[in-house]
């Protein structure tokens, strides 16, 4: 049994493999059933449109239902352990999504729990996200070897597990944001090490880390629980917007992506969300296909075959 609370829960090879797996299956035109009888619960602390209904809309789509329950009125932690809960609600569903204020409620959760645990967002990661976002780029650039993805912003959720990605996937990673709000040492540390050859460079300047970018990526510079602090970030973010200005210096064919939901006129202006080269919906859409793939591997519906060759060890394999 596996979980997914991180993207590095993932060998490359999985994330190549459940990136074009979803790409096929994608382009059938008929849905099977494979999750006939499966039940799917989630626990949701902080509001969602995206997650909870692409989650919801993929199990509908494959035979399965769902339960959707907030985190307080479950009462997680509080009204019975951790614990506890995870183990009684495995004797119910057969998989298990968390959106969660700590990282370490999902860890401790999938300690306890007999079933599968999706990490639908913490404060450290957004698996899921990050995991839809690299079938899109895939479906858009095709290979993602070499490519460089700018990232204009913070160094959240969605940052971490994309930075992890983009590590694993051999795409640059650019990042402008202010030196404080730079990723913790910690976390460089630990995909240095798991991965040392990916490229992570650090800008002040977000024309310069756009200039060579195949996709360039943004997201609220104030995350959920984060409130208290939006009035400093305003101040410390205001140089990092994706704006018509910034695109100037980017390449013509560079895509705009953005997790939703955005704060318009903050991270990203209208111009360039509602524009040409915004893909903000196509991740959306592509949030339900990855995560209808991510469950059908969870629920051993479909395995990774034996002789899958991730596109990168086919290449340097050929050479
Ligand atoms: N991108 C994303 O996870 O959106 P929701 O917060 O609406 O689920
Ligand atoms: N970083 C954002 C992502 C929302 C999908 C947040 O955590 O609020």
């Amino acid at each position: 049994m596996r979980h997914f609370l991180s993207l590095a829960d993932l060998s490359p090879q999985e994330l190549h493999w459940l990136v074009h797996t979803t790409i096929r299956r994608k382009k059938r035109k008929k849905v099977a059933t494979p999750l006939r009888g499966s039940i799917l619960a989630l626990i949701f602390e902080k509001p969602s449109l995206r997650t909870r209904v692409s989650f919801e809309a993929g199990m509908a789509r494959l035979g399965g239902t769902s339960i959707f329950l907030t985190g307080q009125e479950v009462g997680l932690g509080i009204r019975e352990s951790l614990a506890d809960c995870a183990r009684t609600l495995s004797q119910y569903v057969h998989a298990i999504v968390l959106r969660v204020f700590r990282h370490q409620t999902l860890e401790i959760f999938a300690q306890h729990a007999q079933v599968p645990v999706i990490n639908g967002l913490s404060d450290r990661e957004h698996p899921c996200q990050a995991l839809g976002d690299f079938v899109t780029m895939t479906e858009l650039l095709g290979s993602l070897t070499g490519r460089t993805l700018a990232f204009i912003g913070d160094s959240n959720n969605i940052a971490r597990s994309l930075a992890l990605g983009c590590a694993m996937l051999g795409v640059r990673w650019h990042h402008a944001c202010p030196p404080a709000f730079r990723f913790e040492p910690s976390f460089l540390t630990e995909l240095a090490a798991r991965f040392p050859k990916a490229v992570l460079q650090y800008f002040d300047e977000p024309a310069q880390a756009v200039c060579e970018a195949d996709i360039i990526y943004t997201d609220v510079w104030t995350s959920m629980g984060q409130e208290k602090e939006q009035s400093e970030r305003q101040r410390a973010f205001a140089r990092y917007r994706v704006d018509r200005a910034l695109l100037q210096h980017a390449k013509p064919n560079a895509r705009v992506m953005h997790c939703l939901p955005a704060h318009r006129g903050e991270e990203i202006t209208d111009e360039v969300l509602d524009g040409p080269q915004s893909v903000v919906f196509h991740q959306a859409a592509n949030r339900m296909h990855a995560q209808e793939t991510l469950l059908l591997w969870l629920l051993g519906k479909i395995a990774m075959p034996r002789a899958f060759k991730s596109p990168r060890k086919a290449a340097v394999r050929k050479r």
